[in-house]
């Protein structure tokens, strides 16, 4: 699908992702972005797009923003993201229950192509670099395995009730508007105790990290090119060759703040549990449609670092 004179709408377009997209699209689409601003912030939405601010797991905000005049909706929503809340249950349960209103809706309006935001940790702790049709697919935590179920509503949408899904599979993606993750994280920390930094497991935890501009290019190329592509189901890895460990972007983080704490390990190889200590997806599915990454994993932290701790200074 060409992505130009197009009616989009982009859940969670107040986060980090939703937010760049948002920007990315509006140059030559209309856009509306719904979000409840749970973790998302309103000055991050773009000026130009259409703000409602909304629970797309409501009836209501659904009936309001999915109307039959959409081309299609990019979904970035989800509650709970990277750690396994407290209550994995709820935590499921309000993601799983929010997709499959969202594509419940779509479809009695016949809005019928969605572009969803998807992750890794789908794949679990798989031999790497994981390709998307690595099996079996075995989730280590809660936000994965609801991933993997809405991935599944979104096939049953796809073969049995005539949508186009433009599936994504992020690596970490960062960029230089607030977020969660390990880069803010540092930086949060380091402004706090400039002499101690605390870092979740044994520092080698080691990943691909992808900046927001590349995340937000590749999703937009995909759409616009994976539709020749047989099945309506089309499944992307978005993510780098490259990966960065931990210890190294706690290098980068102090380097850009120009500290020089000692660290500190909570101990074991994972940050936390469901943490998936090693991850690299492979991007040659992505490379065949004709799209790279500009910047690598370390650039990409450093980059963002460089950002934050700008903030920080100002
Ligand atoms: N950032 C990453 O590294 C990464 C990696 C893999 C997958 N993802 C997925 O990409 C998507 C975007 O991630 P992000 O990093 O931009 O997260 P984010 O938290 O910055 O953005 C998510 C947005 O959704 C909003 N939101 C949450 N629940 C909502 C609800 N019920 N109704 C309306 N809005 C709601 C939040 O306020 C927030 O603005 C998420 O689905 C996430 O799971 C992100």
């Amino acid at each position: 699908m060409k992505l130009n004179d197009r009616y989009l709408l982009v859940t969670g377009g107040a986060g980090l992702v939703g937010s760049e997209l948002v920007g990315r699209l509006l140059e030559d689409n209309k856009v509306v972005v719904v979000d409840d601003l749970s973790n998302g912030r309103l000055e991050s939405v773009p000026d130009g797009a259409e703000f409602v601010r909304g629970d797309v797991s409501k009836p209501e905000t659904l009936e309001e923003v999915v109307t039959e005049d959409l081309d299609a909706v990019f979904h970035c929503a989800a509650a709970d993201k990277y750690v396994d809340s407290q209550d994995p249950r709820a935590q499921f349960d309000a993601n799983v229950g929010m997709t499959q209103r969202l594509l419940d809706r779509m479809a009695a309006v016949g809005v019928r192509k969605i572009g969803f935001t998807s992750t890794s940790t789908v794949y679990g702790d798989a031999p790497r670099p994981t390709p998307e049709d690595y099996a079996p697919l075995e989730p280590i935590s809660t936000y994965g395995a609801a991933k993997l179920a809405e991935e599944s509503l979104l096939s049953v949408s796809a073969h049995s009730r005539g949508f186009t899904v433009w599936n994504f599979r992020f690596a970490n993606v960062v960029g230089p508007r607030f977020g969660a993750g390990v880069v803010p994280d540092f930086v949060a920390k380091l402004t706090e105790n400039q002499d101690t930094l605390t870092i979740l497991g044994n520092g080698r935890q080691e990943k691909s990290y992808m900046h927001v501009r590349d995340c937000v290019e590749a999703m937009s190329h995909v759409v616009e090119h994976a539709t020749a592509a047989p099945g309506p189901m089309h499944t992307y890895n978005l993510g780098t060759a490259t990966t960065t460990s931990v210890d190294r972007i706690a290098d980068i983080v102090c380097e850009e703040m120009g500290l020089e704490p000692h660290y500190e390990y909570t101990g074991g190889d994972r940050g936390w549990t469901g943490d998936v200590p090693k991850m690299r997806l492979s991007i040659e599915k992505l490379r065949a449609l004709g799209w790279e990454p500009t910047t690598e994993s370390d650039a990409a932290v450093r980059a963002v670092a460089s950002a934050l701790a700008g903030d920080v200074r100002a």
